[in-house]
This record gives structure tokens, C-alpha cells and sequence, in this order.
């Protein structure tokens, strides 16, 4: 399976911020936002990522992540002129995704919450035709809007509803089989003027192959898109890591985690920004799962 994560926009709720550093490179935390959908990706196990960003941003999501090898990924990056819509990511990326299935995630979207890998390893395994993952949100009508039979079958599926007929938020994570390519080059423009990604999965839904994945109590799933709610997820971040003395999204102990990296790579990563507590962080972890790795 290929990954896209989608890190263009305008983010235009969160200026001046976004006037000269793309949204997803604003820091949560400790860390820049696209480490979160980043590593989400990687804890799905994929390991060819391409990331579309504003034009003129490139070279700095290529300074932060390289072409990935350090973190035993391949990283390519793409270009999205506007903001046409999120389906334009699936046309952009159609060569990446070749002829294999695809993730595709929002870089502005943080997930964090137990069997989260458990979870997204096993859908990602078989994506027969599109898996979605809802949320329980208590404003559903600002959102994608998702309503499933006890199968887990997508029964029905609405852009901001006046009347949401569940209180399931569809999520900026998406996977789906190779049929995307073709449906999302089949999709028009909105009113908006945007290709909706909603349209795409409505697609799959009519043909009975959307399923939407609760992700339940316990889960936290955070936008990053205005003032508010990018500190709000800071905090979260920070209040968790804190105390829990882990970290969320730290991409190189996830590498490491995932045997994309051996010890030593990472411990030299870590060292690289051994001034940081971030860095400490990565050090400490390289050299615990070292000793208890072969
Ligand atoms: P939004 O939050 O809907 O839009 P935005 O980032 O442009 O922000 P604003 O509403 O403040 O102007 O986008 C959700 C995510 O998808 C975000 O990470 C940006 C990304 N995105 C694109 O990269 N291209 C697009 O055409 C759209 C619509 C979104």
C-alpha cells in the first residue's frame, strides 16, 4: 500500500501563521504537524509516502524529511497549484499509486489512541474497496457524516448535514483500492469549486464497498486548523506526554519500532538534535529497545 498525505490548503482560519510557513509545518507540540499523519501512515506500515503541499513549500517539507531514507522510508513530494479539493490529491498522486491500493491522509488530522496500529495494520491488509473511520463528535454538522448497518457497511454519507443522521465524523484518514485513481478523475467540481473527497466515497458507497471503522471512546482525534484548536492539541500532546513520559508521533522511535531502522540509526538521529528534549527522547529510546533487540 502507498501513502499520500495531503499538506496544502490555504489555512486560511489559521492566518497570518499560514502566510509563509504552510499550516502543517506549524509545531504541535514538539513537533511539526505532519509528524502526526506521518506517523500514522508508518504505523499502518507503509513506507512509500508522497507529500503534496503548496507550491513554493516543497523545499522546506524536503528539509525537515528528506527523501526519507534516514527513516528507512521513501519520500517523494508533489505540488497541488490550489485548493481544488482533497480528491485532487488521489489525481496528483495517481502515479505514485500506480497500481497498488493507497492511504491517504490529511496533514492537518492527529490521531492518537490505544490499538491504533492493531487497527489500521489489519485494514490496511485488504482494502476491497474503501475504509473510512468515523468519530463521535457532539457537532456532527460541521463534518462528512457517515452512518453504517451492523456490518460496518456505509449506508449513508453527507457533507455537513443540517440534520446529521448519526453523530459520525468521517476522518482525514482514507484507504482505498486501486479503483481511486479512476474515480476521483470521474468526480466534478462542487459548488464550492472543489473536488470533494465525500464524492469518492459516495462512489465506493453505491457500489457496496465503503466501510466505516469506528474508532471509540478513548480516542483522541484533534484538527489542527484554527487558533483554538491548534493550541488545543498542543496541549493535549504535551499534557500526555508529560505525563506519560512517551511521546506521540515521534517519527524516528516509530522507525525504529517498526524495524524500518535499526538502534544505531536512530540513536545517531537522536543525537542530532541531542539539545532538545525531543532528541534526548530519541536517544533513550534507541538505546532501551537496542539492548533488547538482537
Ligand atoms: P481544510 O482544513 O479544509 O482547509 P485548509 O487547510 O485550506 O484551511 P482553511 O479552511 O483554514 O483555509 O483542509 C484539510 C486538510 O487538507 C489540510 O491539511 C489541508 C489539506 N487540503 C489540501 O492540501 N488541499 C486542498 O485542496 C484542501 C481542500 C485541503
Amino acid at each position: 500500500m502507498k501513502g499520500i498525505i495531503l499538506a496544502g490548503g490555504s489555512g486560511s482560519r489559521l492566518n497570518p501563521l499560514t502566510i509563509s510557513v504552510s499550516k502543517q509545518l506549524l509545531p504541535v507540540g514538539d513537533k511539526p504537524m505532519i509528524y502526526y499523519p506521518l506517523s500514522v501512515l508508518m504505523l499502518a506500515g507503509i513506507r512509500d509516502i508522497l507529500i503534496i503541499c503548496r507550491p513554493g513549500d516543497i523545499h522546506q517539507f524536503r528539509h525537515l524529511l528528506g527523501d526519507g531514507t534516514r527513516l528507512g522510508l521513501r519520500i517523494d513530494y508533489a505540488e497541488q497549484d490550489a485548493p481544488n479539493g482533497i480528491a485532487e490529491a488521489l489525481i496528483i498522486g495517481a502515479g505514485h499509486i500506480g497500481t497498488d491500493s493507497v492511504a491517504l491522509a490529511l496533514g492537518d488530522n492527529i490521531f492518537h489512541g490505544p490499538f491504533f496500529q492493531g487497527v489500521l495494520e489489519e485494514q490496511a491488509r485488504n482494502v476491497e474497496g474503501c475504509v473510512l473511520f468515523g468519530y463521535a463528535v457532539k457537532d456532527p454538522e460541521r463534518y462528512g457524516v457517515g452512518e453504517t448497518d451492523a456490518a460496518g457497511r456505509l449506508v449513508s454519507l453527507e457533507e455537513k448535514p443540517a440534520r446529521p443522521r448519526s453523530n459520525r465524523a468521517v476522518t482525514g484518514l482514507y484507504l482505498y483500492n486501486n479503483d481511486v485513481v479512476d474515480l476521483a478523475k470521474n468526480v466534478s467540481p462542487s459548488p464550492r469549486g472543489e473536488l470533494e473527497i465525500t464524492d469518492v466515497n459516495l462512489a465506493y458507497m453505491r457500489r457496496g464497498t465503503a466501510r466505516m471503522v469506528e474508532l471509540g471512546r478513548g480516542f483522541a482525534w484533534l484538527d489542527a486548523g484554527t487558533p483554538e484548536s491548534l493550541l488545543q492539541a498542543g496541549l493535549y500532546v504535551r499534557t500526555l506526554e508529560e505525563r506519560q513520559g512517551v511521546r506521540i508521533a515521534c517519527i524516528e522511535e516509530v522507525a525504529l519500532r517498526k524495524g524500518f531502522i535499526d538502534a544505531e540509526t536512530c540513536h545517531r538521529l537522536g543525537s542530532a538534535m541531542g539539545n532538545s528534549a525531543y532528541g534526548q527522547y530519541v536517544m533513550d529510546i534507541a538505546a532501551e529497545l537496542g539492548e533488547s533487540q538482537p
